[in-house]
């Protein structure tokens, strides 16, 4: 994760995008693939890519920005932003709550300490998992397709799901399978384990590249407004509350690090996706995108907390040149 040292090693003569992650996919050796879904650990670690999106559609892309990779826990994003316009805000806020743990994404120690058992937010496993239980239909495969049919009003298209990547993760989910029987007893998972596990390894195993979700980002950034379809896809207050979950929440126990250092709301997941919501700025003139943006970035090498490390570096690097954080 960023710090100051991480400042410190930035080249000052870097000028544009293709110099930066160039630069930046070589400290991928500093981070390592995800080993624990053994479908993630044999992917090139090395590999680092962006895409920008502004609302007219302007975009840079630069190094392997079309390179698939799974969303892994930016789906958390998406499944709830589904709940939300399913169920409504209210409904979906009984079931889960709004508050940092500052714990990993997997940790189960709050679910016990704080009673009833009520997940802190929809970002961390316990959270999503309540949340992917929720999602309207009777099976997993319904649910899913209120996953798929949000994605295909955002991104123009059907993810495809990977299944060697699902397959690995449900043979290794035992740490999952405890939060979602710890979350059965405790009356805050509706349906089955295995059927709430199902829909949440699957969202997390759809297929995307920097540029699916780079437009999501953009969306958000616009509080719902597709700016290409000239559509409003979700309701502004469900936009708000996915960014302030994502800045306060999307980095697990580095998201006060990420909010200090970057300043922009974005979300990780374990395969190395970075997806972030750049609202309209116009205090850097320089900023090629004044309307705001959505910025997806792709580099499978990460840290301790579960994000990309180059991608990371390279975000910073791009937040910093443009003064993009939003405080
Ligand atoms: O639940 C899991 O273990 C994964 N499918 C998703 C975790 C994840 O992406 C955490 N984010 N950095």
């Amino acid at each position: 994760m960023i710090d100051d040292s991480s400042i410190q090693k930035e080249n000052q003569n870097m000028n544009n995008i293709d110099d930066w992650v160039a630069h930046y996919r070589t400290f991928s050796k500093e981070g390592k693939n995800a080993s624990y879904i053994p479908a993630l650990e044999k992917v090139n670690s090395s590999n680092l890519g962006i895409s920008i999106i502004g609302p007219d559609g302007t975009m840079i892309k630069s190094g392997d920005w079309n390179v698939p990779f799974t969303l892994q826990s930016i789906s958390k994003v998406i499944s709830f932003i589904a709940a939300c316009m399913h169920h409504g805000i209210p409904y979906v806020l009984d079931r889960v709550d709004l508050e940092p743990t500052g714990d990993p994404f997997n940790s189960i120690i709050r679910l016990e300490m704080h009673k009833p058992g009520k997940p802190f937010n929809p970002m961390i496993n316990a959270g999503a998992i309540t949340v992917s239980a929720i999602l309207p239909g009777q099976t997993p495969q319904e649910k899913l397709e209120s996953i798929y049919l949000l994605m295909e009003k955002m991104v123009g298209k059907r993810p495809s799901l990977n299944e060697e990547v699902f397959v690995s993760e449900w043979q290794t989910a035992n740490r999952n399978r405890a939060l979602a029987y710890y979350l059965k007893e405790t009356g805050y998972l509706e349906i089955e384990v295995e059927e709430a596990l199902e829909v949440y390894l699957k969202q997390c195993s759809l297929e995307v590249t920097t540029e699916d979700i780079a437009i999501i980002g953009l969306i958000l950034a616009q509080d719902g407004y597709h700016p290409i379809r000239k559509e409003q896809v979700l309701p502004k207050e469900v936009a708000r509350l996915a960014k302030s979950l994502m800045l306060t929440c999307g980095v697990y126990n580095a998201s006060g690090k990420f909010a200090a250092y970057i300043g922009i709301p974005a979300k990780t997941g374990v395969s190395g996706g970075i997806m972030s919501a750049v609202p309209p700025r116009v205090r850097n003139e320089e900023f090629p995108f004044q309307e705001g943006c959505g910025i997806g970035i792709y580099g499978p090498a990460i840290d301790e907390y579960g994000s990309s490390v180059a991608g990371v570096m390279l975000l910073k690097k791009i937040a910093d040149t443009w003064d993009l954080s939003i405080f």
